[in-house]
């Protein structure tokens, strides 16, 4: 309790406002003013008029909102909270790429660095990536970073073909199709919802693909009172609170471990969240040479996706 309440006293002295994704600890959500996926965060970082933005996510989408917003302090609890996805494009092999095949247009997930976002055209989130890919130009051919999932989706919803950069999340990749269709048959009411970063033999299954917002959205509005749900198990949190009374089943991993929590979004705790309103630190900072062509990207993806 104390805990809490120096939270509180600290982001008033701050003028501090805390930010969290759906995959925190419930205590951090808990004490979070705004709490949302990649795109509603990227909004709220780009319209917070608070001296302190206190990211609790992961790296890239702390350095999203100092992007957006380059006159606020932005810090993250744990600056090792990084992103599986993220790491697995690389800015020199990226760049590579693109040098090799300078007529394609390039799209790229959120979950990248900075870097990466610099030499992309636009970014897109979860749940925007059908839109900005059904606004790329025509005549171009396409280049789709980091998430090879997601990239796949997206190709058999438009009909545009797109090169796929072979990257993956650690999470989305860990759930068991033969346990969740052992789970459906013992459920035969339950909807299987999941996030578009999960394997495409899972998705074939699914009954709703989304964003974490998205699928949250899914669970209220739905008739149904059963849900397995293929994303990291974050997100059940604001599902007990919005949906009380619903049967929320977490989609089982292949292994009997916990690996549906993602370990970067939970080095955050609230101790260090304290520590980073009280201190200022760690703070996130993004050279101007990179920020500029990374906002340009996200400024294009907000615009689109309007
Ligand atoms: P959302 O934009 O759907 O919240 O996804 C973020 C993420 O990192 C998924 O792994
Ligand atoms: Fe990255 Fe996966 Fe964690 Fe999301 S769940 S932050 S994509 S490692």
């Amino acid at each position: 309790m104390d805990l809490l309440e120096k939270i509180e006293r600290l982001k008033r002295e701050k003028n501090a406002v805390i930010l969290a994704h759906y995959y925190q600890d419930s205590e951090i959500q808990d004490v979070a003013d705004f709490i949302g996926d990649s795109l509603e965060l990227a909004r709220a970082a780009q319209r917070s008029t608070a001296d302190l933005i206190c990211f609790a996510g992961v790296h890239f989408m702390a350095e999203g909102a100092k992007i957006l917003n380059p006159t606020r302090r932005v810090v993250l609890p744990d600056l090792r909270a990084g992103c599986s996805l993220s790491d697995s494009c690389p800015p020199a092999r990226f760049r590579a790429f693109k040098e090799a095949n300078p007529d394609h247009f390039v799209i790229s997930y959120i979950n990248c660095s900075a870097e990466i976002k610099a030499m992309s055209d636009v970014i897109c989130t979860s749940s925007n990536a059908l839109k900005i890919v059904e606004k790329a130009p025509k005549d171009r051919p396409i280049l789709f970073a980091p998430d090879r999932n997601l990239g796949r989706w997206v190709m058999e919803k438009t009909g545009r073909e797109m090169s796929l950069w072979p990257g993956s999340c650690i999470v989305h990749e860990t759930f068991s199709d033969r346990k969740i269709v052992e789970l459906k048959t013992t459920n035969p009411d339950a909807k299987l919802i999941a996030h578009p970063e999960c394997e495409e033999s899972l998705l074939k299954l699914s009954d709703f693909i989304g964003s974490t917002s998205q699928l949250l959205k899914f669970v209220i509005e739905s008739p149904e009172q059963t849900f397995i749900i293929a994303t990291e198990a974050g997100i059940l949190h604001q599902m007990r609170i919005k949906a009380p009374g619903k049967t929320l089943i977490p989609a089982p991993p292949t292994q009997n471990c916990a690996c549906n929590e993602c370990p970067f979004m939970k080095l955050n705790t609230l101790e260090k969240l304290a520590d980073c309103i009280e201190t200022g630190g760690p703070e996130v900072v993004v050279p101007e040479s990179v920020r500029a062509g990374a906002h340009l990207a996200l400024t294009r993806m907000l615009e689109w996706s309007n």
